[in-house]
């Protein structure tokens, strides 16, 4: 299961990441955890040790490697390089889960391929296509790691969106580019709802066959996000209607 979640800064994707990648592992299920939104916290969010996460190179920053791998160099380009062992030496890892960082991709003009973005391009493939471990990629609303060829991998995007304006502008902007890329399901999540009024609002604003799942807001969330806990030990953390949604995002 390869899942992708984006939603605007704040709307509660890592959130949403961190409970599904918690998922899997309650399942004893290998899982991938990528940090891909350049605001990352994924991993403060699932609770991993801050000395570790800082000291995790972002893949795009792997200069070395990158050379070493003759990404975009020479004239003999070897296309499709092994790049398994980058997801075991520069992965996060405890138990069944894997965390990693992509680091930002590099922008330029249509002609500028570089050699960076072409290995997080292959990291990427690896991990969606060829691998059989759960993927959970936490991203920001440009989705701009995304490739049509790599978006072939993903399963399902979830688009985390709260009950506000600026909230279901952004979502409909991240349905279009994900809808450009033709991911196969793009679905939104609700999230922080207080109240039905805030319920109501979404659901006269977004199509209702089109909704995984809302989610409550939550004072444990916010006081275990205080405290820096991981979100997530057992079962019983798991935010009200996330359970819900996993079981919908694994079913379909
Ligand atoms: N359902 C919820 N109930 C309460 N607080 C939430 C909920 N979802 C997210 N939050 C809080 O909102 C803030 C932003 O969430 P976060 O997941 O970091 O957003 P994003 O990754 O989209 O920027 C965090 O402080 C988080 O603890
Ligand atoms: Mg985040």
């Amino acid at each position: 299961m390869k899942i992708a979640v984006s939603g605007k800064g704040g709307a509660g994707k890592s959130t949403v990441a961190a409970q599904l990648v918690s998922c899997f592992m309650l399942q004893q299920m290998p899982v991938f955890a990528v940090d891909a939104d350049p605001d990352a916290n994924l991993g403060l969010v699932l609770g991993l040790d801050p000395e570790k996460l800082d000291s995790l190179r972002p893949l795009a920053e792997l200069e070395d490697v990158i050379e070493a791998k003759n990404f975009g160099g020479g004239t003999l380009v070897d296309l499709n390089p092994d790049v398994d062992d980058v997801l075991d030496n520069y992965t996060l890892q405890e138990g069944q889960l894997r965390f990693l960082k992509m680091g930002a991709i590099k922008q330029g003009g249509s002609a500028c391929y570089c050699k960076e973005n072409s290995f997080l391009n292959a990291v990427l493939t690896n991990m969606l296509l060829d691998r059989s471990e759960a993927v959970v990629l936490d991203m920001s609303a440009g989705i701009e790691h995304l490739t049509r060829g790599t978006a072939r991998g993903i399963k399902m995007m979830l688009v985390v969106v709260e009950p506000t304006r600026a909230g279901l502008s952004t979502a409909l902007a991240v349905d279009r580019l994900a809808g450009d890329l033709e991911i196969e399901q793009i679905l939104f999540v609700g999230n922080k709802i207080r109240s039905d009024a805030d319920r109501a609002y979404l659901e006269a604003s977004l199509p209702s066959e089109r909704f995984a799942g809302m989610i409550g807001f939550s004072e444990q969330v916010l006081e275990r996000a205080r405290r820096g806990e991981p979100l997530v030990s057992t079962k019983q953390d798991l935010l009200p209607g996330l359970e819900k949604i996993y079981d919908q995002v694994c079913r379909r």
